[in-house]
């Protein structure tokens, strides 16, 4: 039995409280991690008008589109994220992707952006690559994709303070791509027309979003089981045009990786090329 406040979780109710988890979006919570589930969600038990873990079960069993599964989701979920994360992945687009692209249209896809400082920071990228390259025109659509309501409510905001005003962004990035306000900073315009945001489970299908020459899906699949890790790989490669790109996290090996990708070293980073 966990306590946290006045909340408790029996082992029968974390056990069917993981079985909800992982079929409604593919997190795996590991034994003894029932602290992890009352720190977050006691405060939306209450909030919600539950009186405990079982009536909250009750209710997530219940009628596919209920509001409260989405809650839940939504407080579950791990949404750290900062600007320019892995900045060796943006060597690698602006050295090797970029100018492949000089004259065609690239389509890119943010595939967990959680508050938007990755699909931002990739339009901040080719601004500078633009900026940069002035010969090389190429148009860009970055389609950036959450499972959570309320990071892409903040990320379409595209307003941030405190930390995620900060953490990985340097002051002549701020200088060039924000408006400052007080401590906090808003995405200009031109950096946010480039970004379009949409709500996807990736636990589920994703094909109506079209193919795309690069996906970014970063720092997600480590929440889930190696067969699901497997399926969205596969599921990765088929939405990627021929030799499109993948980026993962950079500690990340899911499983099928070697069956659809080739591994390319470059710039000091790794991206995932899709077999021919
Ligand atoms: C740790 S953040 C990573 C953000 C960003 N990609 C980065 O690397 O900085 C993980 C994100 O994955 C999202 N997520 C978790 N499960 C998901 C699912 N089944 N489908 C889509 N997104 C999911 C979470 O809501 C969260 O915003």
């Amino acid at each position: 039995m966990s306590i946290a406040g006045n909340q408790r979780i029996s082992a029968g109710e974390y056990a069917a409280f993981q079985g909800f988890l992982e079929q409604s979006c593919g997190i795996v919570l590991g034994i003894g991690k029932e602290y992890l589930v009352t720190s977050r969600l006691n405060n939306l038990i209450k909030e919600n008008g539950y009186d405990s873990y079982a009536s909250l079960l009750k209710a997530l069993q219940g009628a596919a589109h209920l509001p409260i599964k989405a809650k839940v989701v939504d407080a579950m979920t791990t949404n750290e994220t900062f600007w320019f994360r892995d900045i060796a992945h943006f060597k690698i687009l602006t050295q090797a992707i970029y100018p492949e692209f000089a004259g065609k249209r690239m389509k890119l896809w943010s595939a967990a952006c959680s508050t938007g400082q990755e699909p931002y920071s990739i339009s901040m990228n080719i601004a500078d690559f633009k900026a940069a390259h002035p010969a090389d025109r190429f148009d860009t659509d970055i389609i950036a994709t959450d499972i959570s309501p309320t990071v892409l409510q903040e990320a379409r905001q595209g307003f941030y303070c405190g930390l995620s005003a900060s953490r990985g962004v340097d002051p002549v990035s701020v200088q060039k791509y924000f408006d400052s306000d007080g401590g906090c900073i808003q995405v200009k315009p031109d950096i946010k027309r480039r970004v379009s945001f949409r709500e996807v489970n990736l636990t589920q299908s994703y094909s109506t979003l079209g193919k795309f020459d690069i996906i970014f899906c970063r720092n997600v699949l480590i929440y889930f089981s190696a067969e699901m890790k497997f399926d969205i790989v596969q599921r990765l490669a088929q939405s990627l045009n021929p030799e499109g790109y993948l980026f993962l996290g950079s500690t990340e090996a899911p499983p099928g990786l070697k069956d659809f990708f080739e591994m390319r070293s470059i710039a000091g980073g790794i991206v995932y090329q899709k077999k021919s």
